[in-house]
């Protein structure tokens, strides 16, 4: 009895401690387009955010182009070159263009990759039913976001 309390209080004392590091999608505070605190509390791997660029929910590489990643095939045009991001964008700014362009550039066709809510009318392009919106995950998590951004500061001209 006694032990099963003090299991119970540090699984619970545990879960606090993970859900303060990281920021869900509808707690995120953006300055200008900007999101100045990471989002899940860790550093960002760049080595991950490189195959995100081109792989699952982030395939940036559809519609960007970036010469470290020039052996990939199909790079898209749509948005701008990404080589030398990192020197015209801070930290802050690259996590907001990554989490939500629209913040940044309104009318932006860049998905929102860290975004569940306020989507017009969301459902299931499959079953053509509405989504429950508790349903609703984002395209990326907090820690691939980050992941991304890592990558994307990487990206100067020499
Ligand atoms: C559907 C096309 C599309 C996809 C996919 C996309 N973007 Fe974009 N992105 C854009 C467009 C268009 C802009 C230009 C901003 C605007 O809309 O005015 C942009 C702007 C940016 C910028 C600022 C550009 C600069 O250097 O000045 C960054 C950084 C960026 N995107 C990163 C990413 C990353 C990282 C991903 C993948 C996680 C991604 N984008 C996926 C279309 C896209």
């Amino acid at each position: 009895m006694r032990l099963s309390t003090i299991t119970a209080v540090a699984l619970a004392f545990t879960a606090t401690v993970a859900s303060a590091q990281t920021k869900y999608p509808t707690d995120v505070t953006f300055e200008d387009g900007a999101i100045a605190a990471s989002l899940s509390g860790t550093p960002g791997d760049p080595a991950n955010g490189q195959v995100l660029m081109n792989k699952g929910a982030g395939n940036c590489i559809a519609c960007h182009e970036v010469t470290a990643l020039a052996e990939l095939p199909f790079h898209g045009g749509i948005g701008p070159m990404l080589d030398g991001a990192a020197d015209r964008w801070t930290e802050a700014d690259l996590r907001g263009i990554v989490a939500d362009a629209k913040v940044m550039f309104p009318e932006s066709m860049m998905p929102s990759f860290y975004k569940i809510s306020g989507f017009v009318r969301p459902g299931d392009a499959y079953t053509g039913k509405a989504i429950d919106p508790d349903a609703i995950t984002p395209l990326l998590s907090a820690q691939e976001i980050e992941d991304v951004v890592s990558f994307l500061m990487t990206l100067r001209d020499e």
